[in-house]
């Protein structure tokens, strides 16, 4: 059986929902199917935090992705569904593709501000993986709240209901390659060359604690896996797996 890809024609739209990877998971939805909401009343994010949209537009997206053969590993499911974000906001806001990077493993910045994030739940039985791929980005909005002062936006200017449709067009089609992508080994290493070259992480000073060690160095890639290569400067070499609450940009 091959892999059950999202289909454009699979679509759930809400007014408001507690949180879109929920719906997925409660209403038992069958895989291949997405869900876009306006508004987000229990949204979640990575590590058990909680997501709060903010701004007057958004793209609140969750969508139902099974592999049949997992042959990798998440960490770099979760990088390629990041690049795979990344991607579609380059094209739908072209204008700033310079001020677009990836904080690894899958935050979006702008201008070194947050602006989308993506929370990857997964379900494996044997070899069949299903994932439920949950992605919140920040269109446009006047003010940001003050909790969230690292937070920023994708656009400048209001966006129209077609442009918001046609970015949720594309990201299904980025997320779909991204599936055939992640398994498919000769491919990966342009999408890790692309993630390290968009990388919000390169250049800085980052502060890790790995098996009780602190760990100050640079980021100098990213592994095969989707991990973090950090060097110190004495030329020590770190693979890091995920970001946890020790982890820092300093
Ligand atoms: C993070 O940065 O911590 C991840 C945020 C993920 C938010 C999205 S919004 C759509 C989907 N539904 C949720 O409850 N969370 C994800």
């Amino acid at each position: 059986m091959p892999n059950v890809l999202l289909n454009h024609e699979k679509g759930i739209w809400k007014k408001s929902v507690a949180s879109t990877n929920n719906y997925l998971k409660e209403n038992k939805i069958e895989q291949g199917s997405w869900i876009s909401a306006d508004e987000q009343t229990e949204g979640r994010g990575r590590k058990g935090r909680s997501w709060n949209s903010f701004g007057e537009d958004k793209i609140i997206f969750s969508g139902k992705i099974r592999f049949e053969k997992v042959k990798f590993p998440v960490s770099l499911f979760s990088l390629l569904t990041g690049c795979a974000v990344l991607k579609t906001l380059i094209q739908s806001a072209p204008e700033i593709e310079n001020d677009l990077q990836l904080k690894w493993p899958n935050d979006i910045y702008r201008n070194g501000n947050k602006i989308a994030g993506i929370l990857i739940e997964c379900e494996q039985e044997g070899e069949i993986l299903d994932a439920i791929v949950g992605i919140g980005v920040n269109l446009f909005g006047k003010s940001i709240p003050d909790d969230l002062k690292n937070g920023g936006f994708l656009l400048d200017k209001k966006p129209t209901d077609e442009f918001k449709k046609k970015l949720i067009e594309n990201l299904i089609n980025a997320l779909n390659e991204a599936v055939v992508l992640v398994g498919d080994e000769k491919s990966i290493g342009k999408e890790i060359a692309f993630a390290f070259e968009k990388s919000y992480l390169r250049g800085k000073e980052i502060k890790a604690i790995q098996n009780q060690k602190i760990i100050l160095g640079k980021q100098t890639g990213v592994t095969s896996d989707g991990f973090l290569i950090i060097e110190t400067t004495s030329g020590e070499r770190f693979e890091l797996m995920d970001t946890d609450p020790s982890f820092e940009v300093l």
